[in-house]
């Protein structure tokens, strides 16, 4: 998989381009990295040294590969740890971000927990899976009850961010092809080959299932949620 959840380097260099000063080497800590295709743009973009975290070895040792096939290793660090209990000084980073990550912690809880890592003045970039709509129908509204209970509106998200001390300086919606080409259609093409190679094993369908159900329910009902992009500056 090109990544571990809907994105695109496109966006991720809209929203870097959308944050209005940083330092001319920007400390940056990449939270819930994966495989790290937002990591390395963001070294290719930006003069900064980046910390890349996951708590999944396999992830990272991707990412390095990849870093070094492209010559950035230089400017990317890897860090197997838990976002949960990050091992950082306070004030270390210029910039946080997370794409597809914060859901973990919980959208809440990661803009508490990460603020005193953030210098002050400093920035927090987060996508998050947000109701887009509120007329949602009842299929997709429990569907998302039941996998993703965090799942708030745009407004809520902007009330949690005024709360927890920061501002925010943008926000966006990621459109749709960023759902499918580096995310949903790669894993469409796992899940046909994983279910020859996992025949018979009733564990391992119902996980190809619960994956093809969310890119089913993405087609069904895709103008009501979306992830979005938001921008925040720790006051
Ligand atoms: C949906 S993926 C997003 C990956 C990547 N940012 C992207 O957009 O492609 C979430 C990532 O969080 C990682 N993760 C899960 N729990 C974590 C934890 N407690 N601490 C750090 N990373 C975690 C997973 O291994 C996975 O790589």
């Amino acid at each position: 998989m090109p990544r571990q959840g809907p994105g695109s380097n496109k966006y991720t260099r809209k929203a870097y381009k959308l944050l209005p000063t940083l330092p001319p080497r920007p400390n940056i800590l990449d939270v819930g990295c994966g495989s790290g295709m937002q990591t390395l743009e963001l070294a290719r973009i930006s003069e900064g040294q980046i910390t890349a975290l996951d708590n999944y070895q396999p992830f990272l040792d991707d990412l390095k590969r990849r870093a070094e096939a492209e010559g950035l290793d230089n400017k990317i660090k890897t860090i197997n740890g838990s976002m949960l209990n990050l091992p950082f000084a306070k004030g270390t980073f210029d910039l946080i971000w997370a794409e597809g990550a914060v859901y973990i912690i919980g959208f809440a809880k990661g803009l508490c927990e990460w603020k005193p890592l953030i210098r002050i003045g400093g920035y927090l970039v987060v996508s998050e899976l947000t109701w887009l709509r509120t007329d949602m129908p009842n299929e997709i509204s429990t569907y998302w009850k039941g996998e993703y209970p965090g799942i708030k509106t745009i407004a809520e998200n902007v009330g949690i961010i005024g709360q927890e001390g920061y501002d925010l300086m943008g926000s966006f919606t990621l459109p749709e092809s960023g759902w499918w080409d580096d995310f949903y259609k790669p894993l469409r093409r796992r899940i046909n080959l994983l279910r020859h190679k996992y025949k018979g094993n009733r564990e391992a369908s119902a996980v190809l299932d619960a994956s093809k159900q969310e890119i089913d329910m993405y087609k069904k009902y895709s103008p009501y949620y979306g992830y979005v992009f938001y921008l925040m500056q720790s006051k």
